[in-house]
C-alpha cells in the first residue's frame, strides 16, 4: 500500500473528537485538549510554559489551566504531543507529565533538529541526539490512540524538519503549515526549514477530506484586524488561503514565503524555546544541577 493509500484508509470523519483550545495570549500559542468523549481518555496538543525571559522566570499558570480542566471533567492523559520543536514557547509537557502523565511525543526528524541545536548552542555530549528525551517518535502514518479514537501522524515539513500533522477522527492539528486562510502559512526561514517543503507539506494536508476540521497552532488576528481564531476547513483554506488557495504554483509560494520571511523578526523567546523544546521541554542544566539557559553571540 502507498503511503498516501495508507494515510487515506485510516480517516474516519465519522470520529468527531471534543476539542478544547486555551489560547495563550504572551505568544499567540492554541494548545488543545483533544478528548474522545466515550473513554474520557485525552490528548494535549501544543502545551505552553510561560516564561519572563527578561527575569528569567518560568511559570505555569498556562499549563495549570489545562490540568484544571482534565481534574474538572476527570479526563485520563494518554498524550502529550508536540506537533513540532517550536521556537516561540516554552513546552509545558514535562511540567504536565509530571502532574497528570500521558506519553511525551515528537515527530522522528526531531533528531536532525537536535543536531543542528545541539551545533548552535555548543551542547556537550549530555545532550543526547536521539530523541530520548521523548516517550515516542512517531513516524510518517504512524498510528495510536487516545481511548478508543484512532489517530495518525502526517508529516509536513518545512517550517521544521520535524513538523507533523495530528489527525484525530475529523480533527487535524496542523501545527504550524498553515494559519487561517487569512493568514496564510507559517514562516520557513528558521535552521532546517525549506518553502518548497512547506508547500508540499501544505498540499498534503490540502489532500485531507474537505469537511476534515483544522486546528492551527497559532493566531495573530490577521495582524490585529479581527478576533483571534484557530479553527476552520480543509475546504475554506483550499477556497481562500491567501499563500496557497488562489491557485498559487510551488515557485509562487517559495517566492512569497521567502518575500515574507525576510521581513519577519527573530521570535521573541527563540533561545530559551529552543533549547528548553529540544529536550522536551526540559530546561537545561549547568555542572551543579541549576536550570540555565545560554544565550550564544551571534550563533544563529
Ligand atoms: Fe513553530
Amino acid at each position: 500500500m502507498t503511503l498516501e493509500a495508507k494515510i487515506a484508509s485510516r480517516i474516519d470523519l465519522s470520529a468527531v473528537p471534543e476539542v478544547v483550545p486555551f489560547f495563550d495570549a504572551a505568544t499567540n500559542t492554541i494548545s488543545y485538549v483533544v478528548v474522545d468523549t466515550a473513554t474520557r481518555h485525552c490528548a494535549v496538543i501544543d502545551s505552553v510554559m510561560d516564561i519572563d525571559y527578561a527575569a528569567g522566570r518560568i511559570t505555569s499558570d498556562h499549563a495549570d489551566r489545562i490540568i484544571a480542566h482534565i481534574a474538572a471533567q476527570d479526563l485520563t492523559l494518554d498524550w502529550i504531543i508536540e506537533t513540532h520543536v517550536h521556537a516561540d514557547h516554552l513546552s509545558a509537557a514535562p511540567y504536565l507529565q509530571d502532574r497528570i502523565g500521558g506519553k511525551i511525543g515528537i515527530g522522528a526528524q526531531i533528531l536532525e533538529v537536535q543536531d543542528v541545536f545541539g551545533k548552535i548552542f555548543n551542547e556537550g555530549t549530555e545532550f543526547q541526539r536521539d530523541g530520548s528525551q521523548f516517550d515516542h517518535l512517531f513516524e510518517e502514518g504512524d498510528s495510536y490512540r487516545i481511548g478508543d479514537l484512532e489517530a495518525f501522524a502526517m508529516a509536513t515539513p518545512g517550517h521544521t524538519p520535524a513538523c507533523m500533522t495530528h489527525v484525530i477522527g475529523n480533527a487535524a492539528f496542523v501545527g504550524d503549515t498553515l494559519f487561517m486562510p487569512d493568514s496564510g502559512s507559517a514562516r520557513a526561514d528558521f535552521p532546517g526549514g525549506d518553502a518548497g517543503q512547506l508547500y508540499d507539506s501544505i498540499q498534503r494536508v490540502l489532500s485531507l477530506p474537505e469537511e476534515m476540521r483544522l486546528f492551527m497552532c497559532h493566531d495573530y488576528g490577521a495582524g490585529g484586524g479581527r478576533e483571534i481564531a484557530w479553527e476552520t476547513t480543509v475546504a475554506e483554506e483550499r477556497a481562500s488561503n491567501i499563500h496557497v488557495g488562489k491557485g498559487q504554483s510551488r515557485d509562487e509560494f517559495i517566492e512569497i514565503r521567502e518575500a515574507r520571511d525576510a521581513t519577519l523578526p527573530v521570535p521573541k523567546l527563540i533561545l530559551p524555546s529552543l533549547q528548553v523544546n529540544m529536550r522536551a521541554g526540559h530546561v537545561p542544566r549547568d555542572e551543579k544541577g541549576r536550570p540555565v539557559l545560554k544565550v550564544p553571540v551571534n550563533g544563529l
